[in-house]
This record gives C-alpha cells, structure tokens and sequence, in this order.
C-alpha cells in the first residue's frame, strides 16, 4: 500500500476523514467543526513552533491551576466571553423573562439552607448591610411558591467564602413563600477582580485588559414546571458596569440599592421564570 504524506492544503481533509468516523453524531458534528476551525486558526496565525508550545504551556498550567476550590477553565472561559456566547445561545430567548447571566466559578452546591428573612451575612464580616426582596412569578405572571433560591456573593473585602479560611459565608439557600415572595439580608455587593494571580490573570495582563467585575449578587433559581434561571443584580452607578472582566453585565439586571434612613441599603427585584421546555431540540447552527 502506497504511504501518503500531507502537506498544508491536504492535511485537513484527512483528519477531517478521519473523525467522521465517529459513530455518536453530535461528536461527529463538535469534533469536525473543532478540526475545522483549529486548523484555519493555525493557517492563519502561522505560529512558530516555539510559539506553539507557549500556547501548550498556557493551557498545561491553567489545568496545574484546577482543584476542587479554583477552576481556571472556567475563568479561561469567561474572560474569553466564551461563557456568555454559551448563555446567549442557550437562553437568548427575549420576552418577558428575567434574562440569565453565567454562573460564574464560586457556587457551592449545598450552601446553608436559611428561612426567610435571614442575614446570609456571619458577624464580623465585611461590608455594608442591606436588605433584598421581592418576588418569584412564572412566564403566566402567577407566584411561584416554594422556589429553591441560592444566593452567594462576595464580601466587603471584595473576596468569597471560598477564597479564605473560615468557612460556607455570603451563600445561602431559600425557598419562596407562598406567595412568591423572598427576602434576606446580605451586604451591599461590592466591584472586586477576579482571580488573577494565575495564568488567566497573566492573560488579562499582556493584552492590556483589567481583571474588575461590576459589584453583584448571584442566583440561582429552581422550581418544578420553570427552566432554572441563573442570574446577577448588579449595583446601579458601579463603575465597572461598562468593562466588566466576564462580559456577564445586562442592562435589565441592574438594580438601584438605595440607602434606607438607618443607613442601610435596600434592593428589590421581581423575578419572572421561563417555563421549562418538554424537549430540548437542537437548532443547526
Ligand atoms: C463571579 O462573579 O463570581 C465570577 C464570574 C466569572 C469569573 C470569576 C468570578
Ligand atoms: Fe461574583
């Protein structure tokens, strides 16, 4: 059997050949358009091999970055805009719906489950109080009772529970009344820069870029019959609200946190979930 050998303009067509040999068609359809779109990168970077290997060591050193309490793929991700590409593809849908936003590396599955009202907030943290409310309805407008609410933001100091000692602080988990509504108590959030002492930040750096996000509190909203929401409130006047490190910024989730009298801010948001699809079918792209 005659040997072939492959130049530049035959190379892709072969690997191309190859993978779609793949028996799961979805796999076929991702590997083929990865090999596609990586091959004309290359085509149109014409790396050095010198440079090539940069880009292997970048990669190699953002999996060395990875454990159980930092994901820096996922960071790699959102700070590509990648992340939201993905939200908007998923949950683009418009109408009256509270619009999502990404979730981001710091949920914790399993954070204290609170009753109403509570302070999300152990004492001696950091930050200035404030009060959120307001209410879960469905796409037909009626309360969604019961609704399984987590909220976890940063603290005063611009840092998660989950970038310090100490323990689960910040987060938390509700469920709605029954009439829809919630309430907590937490700290006004605040602008803080995303983890940038690793590869990611290095990237941030040599391309000019700053690491700050907009000051926000993250949900996650669940309840049966509704599509999970993922969401921000972000803090009306932040200054980072135009330049926001993850591209995660919509204009409808931005919220005024007015002081109160006492000296304590207070936020209210109403919430309107999507109803869940029957059947997730897939759009050609
Ligand atoms: C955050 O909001 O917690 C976050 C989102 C993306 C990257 C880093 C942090
Ligand atoms: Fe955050």
């Amino acid at each position: 059997m005659a040997i072939r050998s492959f130049s530049e303009r035959t190379l892709t067509a072969e690997v191309l050949r190859r993978v779609r040999r793949a028996p799961d068609a979805r796999l076929r359809q991702v590997m083929a358009s990865l090999v596609r779109h990586l091959h004309r990168f290359v085509r149109e970077v014409r790396p050095t091999p010198e440079e090539w290997f940069q880009g292997i060591r970048f990669l190699t050193d953002t999996g060395h970055w990875c454990d159980d309490r930092r994901q820096e793929f996922i960071l790699l991700s959102d700070t590509l805009g990648v992340s939201m590409l993905v939200d908007c593809i998923n949950h683009g849908g418009g109408g009256a719906a509270t619009e999502s936003t990404l979730l981001g590396p710091f949920y914790v599955d399993g954070a204290p489950r609170l009753p109403m009202g509570s302070n999300i907030i152990r004492p001696g943290t950091p930050g200035a109080p404030c009060e959120v409310s307001g209410t879960i309805r469905n796409a037909r407008g009626r309360p969604v009772a019961g609704a399984r609410i987590d909220v976890w933001e940063a603290q005063g100091d611009g840092l998660y529970d989950v970038q310090k000692p100490g323990g689960l602080n910040a987060r938390a988990r509700f469920r709605s009344g029954p009439d829809g509504r919630y309430a907590f108590r937490c700290v006004r959030p605040v602008s803080y820069p995303v983890p940038h002492d690793g590869p990611v930040g290095k990237m941030l750096r040599a391309t000019g870029r700053l690491p700050m996000r907009p000051g926000h509190l993250h949900f996650r909203i669940a309840a049966p019959g509704c599509e999970t929401l993922v969401t921000h409130l972000f803090v009306r006047g932040d200054p980072y609200l135009d330049s926001d490190a993850v591209f995660g910024v919509k204009r409808s989730l931005i919220v005024e946190f007015r002081r109160n009298r006492n000296g304590e801010y207070a936020a209210r948001y109403d919430f309107v979930l999507r109803t869940a699809a029957k059947k997730t079918s897939r759009k050609k792209p």
